[in-house]
């Protein structure tokens, strides 16, 4: 619901109902200003937090507004503009044709809309009437009377407002935007100190949260690699100093782009705290002739005043049912079983097959073939871009193959990194210009790969091409959809000099292109996303593939940090986790199979091992886990998440070093709860508080115990025993 009252100015002020969140702003002498964002409040003017007091001597007041107390320096702003008073981060800026980047806004008009227009054909949430509302604010320079039309959708059951900017040449001449955020709030001052959290990261060690007080100044969270990546996920909350996983305040702000991206978080003197986050503007130059729009990407918020759980769990599902889309959004996933960590590149049709019937015994339903059965590919030295089945390991051809692993009734799927190109490679031989490179200036190389420019219409037509040649010619379930490298000298022969700042943004475009093309062409098709792990597992990716590989790091123990770090913001039907081997392959450390279990049943649950070594007893094992994630498959993948201990708030503690979290179905009639000994202690006390459960039911767990809810939450489970390191239990509960 949007409401609109007039303020004592004849302006209007903008009440946005979220779910339980309000979300309150106000024209003010046409600047838009910020009054509130938080959980619900009963009235619709709150014109009295716009006065600021506090502001020195030195702050310029605009021209146009005779209010002693106004300042740009201080006024909370919803889209702040560039050196017109607010020397804060700007989240606009122009560059005019004389070369001044001086920006204003001021409101012009605004319009409602029921549901969610889609500003253009890219990753976005989408929502219908019954579910959204939009508010469409324009605004103008009014020295040049560019427009600026800010999109604010709030959704109707959920606390979550949705945010993207379109900016369209009005004016007479061409201008670069410099900056163009998503969206930018000011919060202010609130009687705790804040903090910042974030999710960072390498390759294997995706996701860490971490959180980190404010400080006066910025702090930035960002991507300048081509992809939003493995360092910083475009995501980023502010939180109160004493907010935890059931209560504060807790505001995140999530970030719908798989590029460059930024998320500032900028103090002022005053106490005051601006968010924002968008396309970075590093390397970034966008070019509007008149009458040229564009549109930056949406960034979302997700607002709790009960805590991090509750945050965590708005962003879930809104990802899960607005922002996923196609056939697999719904549609129970299938356990696959991976060859990576099996064979590596050591693969032929006969070692698929001999897998595939040991998947097929434990009740598997999927084989993925990874990456190696094309071109030359016996290593990663040489062959990407050659999508040609390489018929020496795959004998009779692919057809033969997914004949064969369809006859043991597993579906097949298959590996490409498409955006890449080797130099060894066919491709590379009657292409080498297609790779993104700067003329005259030598070639960064990593993992013996470059990246293809996907801002050039004939790459992708040409990856489409090929790609659909390889998909239509066998039966062909689920692509994995590779990436392992970042840009570097990024520029493109089909940008003028004066666009290569246009670059980075348009490479993210073409990919989204070829996504589009090819989940179009082949909607059946489950697509994976992967990155050399989660190096771009971000909502707009999401986008396409409803499932994104979470780590190349499969070590439980590791696996616990990782995903419970996605978790602040991504549903476990999208985070992708295996059982592989022990010792584990990065990390040499010993786990028993039921623990790596447990740990996988995650989200989109498979194994990543050589099936045909395992011993009887973890053949069985095996079987019982497929069994096991069939009947909790919808508590977990559509239920609620609840954090109960993360790994980092125990290392110390007398209860050892663990990690416990649950799901609650919907309708809160199942419950799963899981519960892992990292590193045990002597004498150790677990009382395991559940959440989420109704109090006045009662739930009997797989044994026949039957307990309390409010017994379950407020008390606990008696988890006292002498567990040992790497012990785990799941526990499921039945509404009676
Ligand atoms: C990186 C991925 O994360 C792995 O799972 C695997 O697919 C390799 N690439 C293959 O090269």
């Amino acid at each position: 619901m949007i409401k609109t009252v007039l303020s004592k100015t004849g302006e209007p002020i903008f009440h946005l109902r979220a779910g339980d969140a309000s979300y309150v702003f106000s024209s003010f002498h046409g600047f838009l200003i910020h009054l509130y964002m938080g959980p619900a409040v009963a009235d619709d003017d709150l014109e009295y937090l716009m006065v600021r007091v506090g502001h020195d001597s030195v702050v310029p007041r605009p021209a146009d507004t005779s209010e002693y107390w106004f300042s740009c320096d201080i006024a909370p702003f919803e889209y702040p503009a560039n050196q017109t008073g607010d020397y804060r981060p700007s989240a606009i800026s122009v560059a005019h044709a004389d070369g001044s980047t001086a920006t204003a806004l001021r409101y012009v008009s605004h319009e409602i809309v029921s549901g969610k227009p889609a500003a253009d054909k890219y990753p976005a949430v989408y929502a219908d009437e019954n579910e959204a509302d939009t508010l469409i604010i324009t605004a103008k320079d009014p020295a040049d009377g560019v427009t600026f039309r800010l999109y604010y959708t709030a959704m109707r059951d959920l606390p979550a407002v949705c945010r993207r900017v379109i900016i369209e040449n009005t004016s007479d001449n061409a201008i670069d935007l410099e900056r163009a955020y998503s969206a930018s709030v000011d919060f202010a001052a609130v009687g705790e100190p804040m903090e910042l959290l974030h999710l960072w990261g390498t390759w294997g060690r995706e996701r860490t949260m971490e959180r980190t007080p404010l400080l006066h100044g910025s702090l930035t969270v960002d991507s300048r690699r081509g992809a939003s990546s493995h360092h910083h996920n475009p995501f980023a909350a502010l939180v109160g100093k004493s907010t935890t996983e059931t209560a504060g305040m807790a505001v995140g702000l999530s970030l719908i782009y798989s590029g460059n991206f930024d998320i500032t978080c900028d103090t002022d003197p005053f106490g005051c705290t601006r968010l924002m986050a968008g396309i970075n503007p590093t390397d970034f130059r966008w070019h509007l002739d008149p009458g040229e729009s564009f549109v930056t990407p949406e960034a979302v918020f997700s607002i709790s005043g009960e805590g991090l759980g509750k945050m965590s769990r708005t962003f879930h599902r809104l990802y899960r049912k607005n922002l996923c889309r196609g056939e697999w959004r719904d549609t129970i996933r299938p356990v696959l079983v991976n060859n990576w960590e099996a064979t590596y590149f050591k693969f032929d049709d006969e070692k698929l097959l001999a897998i595939a019937k040991d998947a097929a015994d434990a009740g598997i339903e999927m084989l993925v073939m990874d990456d190696g059965w094309f071109g030359q590919r016996n290593d990663d030295k040489s062959s990407l871009g050659d999508w040609f089945v390489n018929e020496e390991k795959i004998r009779g051809g692919l057809g033969k193959l997914v004949e064969g692993i369809n006859a043991l009734g597993l579906k097949f799927g298959i590996w490409f990194e498409p955006e890449m190109i080797s130099p060894v490679s066919k491709l590379y031989e009657a292409h080498p210009e297609w790779c993104i490179h700067v003329e005259g200036r030598d070639k960064s190389i990593a993992r013996n790969q470059y990246v293809l420019d996907m801002t050039r219409e004939d790459v992708r037509d040409y990856l489409f091409e090929v790609m659909s040649g390889v998909l239509s010619s066998a039966n062909i379930a689920y692509v994995k959809w590779d990436f392992n490298r970042n840009l570097t000298e990024a520029a493109s022969a089909t940008l003028a000099a004066d666009r290569q700042g246009e670059m980075f943004h348009r490479y993210v475009l073409g990919l989204y292109d070829l996504l589009d093309r090819i989940t179009t062409a082949f909607p059946k098709l489950l697509l994976e996303g992967c990155s050399s792990g989660g190096g771009r597992y971000d909502p707009a990716m999401l986008y396409y593939s409803p499932q994104y590989w979470t780590s190349d790091d499969t070590d439980a123990m590791e696996r616990l940090n990782i995903q419970l770090g996605t978790s602040f913001v991504y549903p476990a039907s999208s985070m992708s986790c295996h059982v592989s081997a022990s010792p584990n392959h990065q990390t040499g450390r010993q786990t028993s199979f039921v623990t790596r279990g447990n740990v996988a049943m995650a989200g989109a649950f498979g194994y990543e091992l050589d099936l045909t070594k395992l011993t009887d007893e973890e053949k069985e094992l095996m079987s019982k886990q497929v069994d096991a994630y069939h009947r909790y498959y919808n508590v977990i993948n559509q239920g609620d998440l609840y954090r109960l201990i993360m790994p980092a708030d125990c290392v110390n503690g007398k209860i050892g070093h663990c990690a416990a979290w649950m799901y609650v179905s919907e309708d809160k009639s199942e419950a799963l709860a899981t519960f892992v000994v990292i590193r045990t202690s002597i004498h150790p006390v677990y009382f395991l508080k559940l959440q989420g459960l109704d109090p006045d039911a009662v739930y009997a767990d797989d044994n026949g115990n039957e307990y309390c809810g409010s017994t379950l939450m407020n008390a606990g489970l008696n988890l006292t025993k002498n567990w040992k390191d790497g012990d785990s239990l799941v526990m499921h509960f039945v509404k009676k």
